[in-house]
């Protein structure tokens, strides 16, 4: 059984690994980030709270936060483990999080942290593009539809740039995230969850540095 933490900085590529790790692992993959942008599209009141945050680049509050964390890993499809990608990003968040494994008998396994620098998280969010319909992640650097103009999942057409993309956002949303981040990684040092890796090698070598930790977890 694995359950899984991915942390990263915003752009550091957990949405991205995530991916891969579902193929392999057959995990349900658990983001918050989507999940919010979900509720944000369907304007429930969960949405339109989140958003009032997120289009600023701030975090939405942790009790919001942990209780859709928990109501998510309640249902039944998450029988054969889990990713969390981007929960949590707090200590408080660390912590409620504790109450719910426990809660729900169902212990972290490992937490891995992709690690990036502050320029290329910056270079990776501006050259960043999603798919209007499905949701599919590219880059205009290292990652276009394989046809000009086409979603490579789902055929569309119509492709946006994530709020919380523009520039005078990112900023913020690194400030923001970059101060959690060192006492999040010490957290779960101690508990010895966690496994750092280099996040700035090809999304291919990072995967391969992924399975490795996860392989021994089978
Ligand atoms: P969320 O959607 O989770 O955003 P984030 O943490 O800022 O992370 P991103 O999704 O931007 O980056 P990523 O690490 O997934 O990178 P990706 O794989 O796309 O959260 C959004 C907002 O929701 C938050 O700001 C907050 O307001 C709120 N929120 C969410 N969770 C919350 C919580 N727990 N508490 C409070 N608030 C919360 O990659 C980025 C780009 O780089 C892509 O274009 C990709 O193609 C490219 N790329 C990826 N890997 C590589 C590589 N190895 N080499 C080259 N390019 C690469
Ligand atoms: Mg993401």
């Amino acid at each position: 059984m694995i359950n899984l933490i991915l942390l990263g900085l915003p752009g550091a590529g957990k949405g991205t690994a995530s991916e891969q790790i579902v193929d392999k692992y057959h995990l349900t993959h658990i983001s918050t980030g989507d999940m919010f942008r979900e509720a944000m599209a369907n304007k429930t009141k969960v949405g339109l709270e989140a958003k009032s945050y997120i289009d600023k680049g701030n975090l939405v509050p942790d009790e919001v936060t942990a209780k859709l964390v928990e109501e998510r890993l309640s249902q039944p499809d998450i029988k054969e483990g889990f990713i969390l990608d981007g929960f949590p990003r707090t200590t408080v968040q660390a912590e409620l999080l504790e109450g719910i494994t426990q809660r729900l008998n169902k212990p972290l396994t490992s937490v891995i942290s992709l690690e990036v620098k502050e320029q290329t998280l910056i270079d990776r969010l501006s050259a960043r593009f999603m798919c209007k319909k499905c949701g599919a992640t590219y880059n205009k650097i290292s990652k276009m539809p394989k046809v000009a103009n086409t979603c490579d999942r789902c055929g569309s057409h119509e492709f946006y740039q994530r709020e919380d993309d523009k520039p005078e956002v990112v900023k913020n949303r690194l400030e923001v995230n970059e101060k959690m981040n060192s006492p999040l990684k010490d957290f779960y040092e101690k508990k010895g969850l966690l496994t750092v890796i280099n996040g700035e090698q090809t999304p291919k070598k990072v995967f391969e540095d992924i399975s490795a930790v996860l392989d021994k977890q089978q």
